[in-house]
């Protein structure tokens, strides 16, 4: 699969047909591997022959999906894990060594916000975190033990956008390892090793999934870190299991069709509620009203899924407005088929104060919506009814 493009080594990539000439790719559900012989067996654990012995450390399926994600994300291959989280946490753990320091944008995911605040401080790994819009002062936040910088582009909720190419450049002249979590984008919007990084990290669960049915994650990398991170993970097993590994690389058949129609979507949606008296704001990277829309236009093929809208009214009428859905799903998860909608300041971070919230952004009557496949008038018009009941 050398000479076709991107899309099609997605659908047509495979791992080799079986005995039983199947078309699609069976699903390799076997937790080990048999030996043809003790000679055999041994030159394979000594790293001397190549081959599938065990599926905590490789599998058919696994291989199969990682080597179609490498290619979509311009890097050398890397490793499946069983979650989002499994693979940013492996993604830092695997190259990290108490003393050192990771910089790490203050928007990020909450599970990795606690990972760099609370697990890694008990093992001597220091990091600070760095203001997306402050990016003339990123420099000075660079230490002689810095080892990784970490981001994610467009941000949860905000939708703020990282200059990929300015901090690729910062972290190539101080020798540290860009870390990416691309699961907003998907390699099929941008891919950031173009822009100098190292390590590209993805929940699966989201968009390569694309359907609400599986969790995982994966990470890619340059060459040069395979080693380390096959090593790490092959003695620690956060192993993607074959099943899920099979559902994504079917998944990454539509990936591209996918995400365009996602971001033809929201972006209707965007436009659409902008003019809308409702809403305070709406938040979409690819309205020339975000204040990073050129930054977008970019680095990005296309705006993505996600749509931000602050309400006015704050988190009352973001309750209000939720309830009064009757298409679209209440629910954390994002990057489905169908559209989803979440009001983070009520849910996932209504344990924070309201200075805690400011501090990364969330507003109380932001409402974040995954734009999902569906028929958009249908979607435009279902928020357009419960924008108009959570006034009453
Ligand atoms: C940007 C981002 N990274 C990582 C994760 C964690 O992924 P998972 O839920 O698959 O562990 C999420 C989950 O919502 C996310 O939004």
């Amino acid at each position: 699969m050398d000479n076709v493009k991107e899309p099609t080594a997605s659908i047509r990539e495979q791992i080799p047909r079986t005995a039983e000439r199947e078309h699609s790719a069976p699903i390799f559900m076997t937790s080990s591997f048999v030996f043809d012989s003790a000679e055999e067996a041994r030159a394979l654990f000594a790293d001397e022959a190549q081959g599938n012995i065990y599926s905590r450390f490789s599998n058919p399926n696994t291989d199969e999906f990682v080597a179609k994600m490498a290619r979509l994300e311009h890097l050398d291959g890397g490793i499946a894990c069983a979650s989002g989280m499994a693979a940013v946490f492996t993604s830092m753990a695997a190259f990290l060594k108490s003393g050192d320091h990771v910089l790490c944008a203050r928007s990020v995911f909450g599970s990795t916000h606690q990972i760099l605040s609370t697990i890694f401080p008990r093992w001597g790994i220091d990091h600070t975190y760095v203001d997306i819009a402050d990016e003339k002062n990123w420099e000075k936040s660079f230490k002689p033990n810095t080892r990784m910088f970490f981001l994610e582009t467009p941000s949860n909720p905000a939708l703020d956008i990282v200059d990929l190419e300015h901090i690729g450049a910062l972290c190539k002249k101080h020798n540290v390892l860009l870390n990416v979590d691309n699961c907003f984008c998907t390699p099929a919007l941008q891919k950031p090793a173009e822009f100098g990084a190292s390590i590209v990290t993805h929940s699966a669960t989201k968009f390569i999934d694309g359907q609400g049915r599986a969790v995982g994650g994966v990470i890619l990398a340059k060459e040069a870190l395979m080693h380390d991170l096959k090593f790490f993970a092959r003695h620690t097993g956060p192993a993607l299991s074959p099943f899920n590994a099979w559902i994504f690389s079917k998944s990454l058949e539509t990936l591209d069709l996918r995400m365009e129609r996602h971001s033809a979507n929201a972006l209707r949606v965007a436009h659409a509620l902008e003019k809308n008296s409702a809403i305070e704001k709406v938040i979409y990277p690819f309205l020339p009203s975000h204040p990073s829309y050129a930054l977008a236009k970019k680095q990005m093929r296309a705006g993505g899924g996600l749509v931000t809208l602050v309400l006015k009214g704050g988190v009352e009428r973001g309750r209000k407005f939720l309830n009064a859905l009757q298409i679209l799903s209440h629910t954390a998860n994002l990057g489905d088929t169908r559209t989803t909608a979440t009001h983070p300041a009520s849910t996932t971070h209504s344990k924070l104060s309201e200075a805690e919230r400011q501090a990364v952004g969330i507003l109380p009557g932001m409402v974040r919506l995954s734009v999902g496949l569906e028929d958009v008038t249908d979607i435009l018009r279902d928020i357009e009814q419960a924008l108009s009941q959570s006034d009453r």
